[in-house]
């Protein structure tokens, strides 16, 4: 297939760029590098042997975006590319809206003039809000509690209405979990700008020497040990869930929210302890009161993801927190 992957020079597109290339399709990435690098595409050229076309322009450039998918027939479309810091989306929620709404529903009505009408797109379990008992699954009611999580439901919901009005549309809308990990090679990884607001970069970071202290938001929670459980999932295992959507796209009717997530449930606690043993590095940390907007557990009910995608997450804990060491401990400056 010829596909279009939006933000593909991303943490989980590069991942899954490397996926699909290994298959032999043929890769075409757009992405306006506002948190990547190009390094990454020699990185993708080093594992697969194989190198996806680049077009650097921004989502919300319709001319940018006719031009590509009048010089291209594509197949479907992977939308990868958004902002999605939560934090920082409480400070300038215009340009999230902007970017992510807006960039959205221009790339959708430039695939729609050019009859491209299918889509795998990358949501979150953040659309599940602060009301649902995990484990969630897909039929639960959403809501969301930051500007971030809200640009993620509006999408959503326009791909729900864009179905609705046109039986050509199939739209596998994935809602991940947790995602960590790092490919095997240690050649690609998450990147972060600036200090990581998400735990396992920040714990890496603290492991290579960069940051002194994690700090670890609240050990008064209703868990086994008292800290934040989540359901992290192995990017590569991400990457190989939208493998298999794209797979499935044509059994798809309309537009199918699929949670992306292991079905399991890891504390704060359990990741640092697990870092440390596989690292071999002191993490040290202090324990300070709950981040806003935090709740105790989130874990996947993935059983759509089995039954109509047949997919699951193979990679164990172990081997997200190896992985991850490995990247980070080659890439101490990430692509720098
Ligand atoms: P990332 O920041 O590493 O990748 C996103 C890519 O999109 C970047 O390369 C960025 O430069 C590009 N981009 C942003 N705005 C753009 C625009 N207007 N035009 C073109 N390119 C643009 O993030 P990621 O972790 O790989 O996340 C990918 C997607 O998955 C995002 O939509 C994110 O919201 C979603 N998601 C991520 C997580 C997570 O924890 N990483 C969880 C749930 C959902
Ligand atoms: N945590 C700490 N210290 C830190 C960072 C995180 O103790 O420095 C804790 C949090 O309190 C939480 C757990 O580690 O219990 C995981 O936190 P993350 O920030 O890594 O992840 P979240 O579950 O809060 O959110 C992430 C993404 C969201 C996405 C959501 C999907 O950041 O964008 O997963 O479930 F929506």
């Amino acid at each position: 297939m010829k596909l279009l992957i939006t933000g593909g020079t991303g943490y989980i597109g590069s991942h899954t760029v490397v996926e699909l290339l290994n298959l032999g399709h043929t890769i075409v990435i757009v992405d306006n590098l506002a948190n990547s690098s190009t390094e990454v595409l020699s990185r993708i050229e080093t594992i697969t042997g194989k190198s996806p076309t680049f077009v650097h322009a921004d989502i919300c450039d319709r001319s940018a975006l006719d031009c590509l998918f009048t010089e291209h027939r594509f197949d479907a479309v992977i939308h990868f590319a958004g902002l999605k810091a939560v934090g920082e989306s409480n400070d300038i929620p215009l340009s999230y809206y902007h970017n992510n709404v807006s960039g959205s529903i221009t790339l959708f009505e430039v695939m729609a003039s050019h009859g491209v009408k299918k889509l795998v797109f990358s949501s979150s379990a953040t659309v599940y809000g602060e009301n649902n008992c995990s484990p969630l699954d897909e039929s639960m009611p959403t809501s969301a509690t930051n500007p971030y999580g809200q640009t993620k439901l509006m999408i959503e919901n326009i791909l729900f209405d864009l179905a609705k009005s046109d039986a050509d549309w199939s739209i596998a809308c994935l809602r991940y979990f947790n995602p960590i990990g790092a490919h095997q090679s240690g050649l690609i990884g998450e990147n972060p700008n600036g200090i990581p607001n998400n735990l396992l970069p920040y714990v890496s970071q603290v492991a290579v020497g960069k940051l002194p202290k994690l700090q670890i938001f609240g050990d008064d929670y209703d868990t086994q040990d008292g800290t934040g459980v989540r359901d992290y999932i192995h990017v590569v295992d991400l990457a190989l869930g939208h493998v298999k959507a794209l797979e499935q796209l044509d059994n798809i009717d309309g537009c199918q929210p699929i949670n992306l997530g292991t079905g399991n449930g890891t504390s704060v606690l359990e990741i640092v302890n697990t870092f440390k043993d596989i690292s071999g590095q002191d993490i040290p940390y202090d324990i300070v009161p709950r981040r806003v907007g935090d709740i105790a557990t989130v874990f996947a009910d993935a059983s759509i993801a089995n039954n109509l995608l047949g997919w699951q997450a193979k990679r164990d804990l172990a081997m997200m927190i190896e992985d991850t060491w490995r990247w980070q401990s080659n890439n101490p400056n990430g692509f720098a």
